[in-house]
């Protein structure tokens, strides 16, 4: 009797050995590849799927923001919902023509905030629009999500080990152990809609991420 393993004809034992040292030789090169660039994967599977997954990508040019949890989970998020002077909103990147949100990798959470331009930094105002800048939310300390928020200074704040940010001076360390500002996002207003105008102004992550 015949059994049915769901593998070809051409996938016997004598097959599988050659196949398996092409697959090898395949990610071994791609792997190096990545390590000449930087990267660090903390399994060869975790590199491919950061390599071929639109989720964990980094936000491209032209993305929209999304809630990222909560009732209005996958909505876009307009200045409208960003209440003048802060808090802070949380959001993720979304590619709008493939509806992908890529939440896929923590480093890709994002704070929107808005302000009166003139309260901020030439620099900063430079990366914001209509009043809108957006952060990284990793704590470049040690990685925690920069999730409260200073009302009286109107500075984001890491509860793990204290560090404030100065979201109106390209989120500036105030105080506290980060050693680096926050990466910056910079924005854009397409057609009305709040979008990504390009990469990140610096590594995401803390200190050993
Ligand atoms: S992780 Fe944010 S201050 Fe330490």
């Amino acid at each position: 009797m015949g059994l049915a393993d769901g593998t070809s004809s051409d996938d016997s034992p004598r097959r599988r050995p050659r196949d398996s040292r092409e697959r090898t030789q395949g990610r071994r090169a791609f792997l190096t590849a990545a390590l000449g660039l930087g990267l660090c994967f903390s399994s060869p599977e975790g590199a491919f799927a950061l390599a071929d997954d639109p989720r964990t990508a980094r936000p491209r040019v032209g993305d929209v923001f999304v809630f990222p949890f909560g009732e209005r989970e996958g909505q876009i998020v307009t200045p409208a919902d960003l209440p003048l002077g802060g808090p802070q909103q949380q959001a993720y990147p979304m590619d709008p023509s493939a509806k992908v949100v890529r939440n896929g990798s923590a480093l890709n959470l994002v704070l929107l905030i808005r302000f009166d331009p003139a309260e901020m930094t030439d620099e900063t105002r430079a990366l914001a629009a209509d009043g809108v800048v957006a952060y990284s939310a990793v704590c470049t300390h040690q990685g925690c999500p920069v999730s409260m928020w200073q009302a009286q200074a109107k500075n984001l704040f890491c509860a793990c080990h204290a560090t404030q940010f100065d979201p109106r001076d390209h989120a500036r360390v105030v105080d506290g152990p980060a050693p680096r500002r926050l990466p910056m996002l910079p924005v854009r207003m397409t057609n009305g809609v709040l979008t990504v105008a390009g990469e990140f102004t610096g590594r995401v992550g803390g200190e050993r991420l």
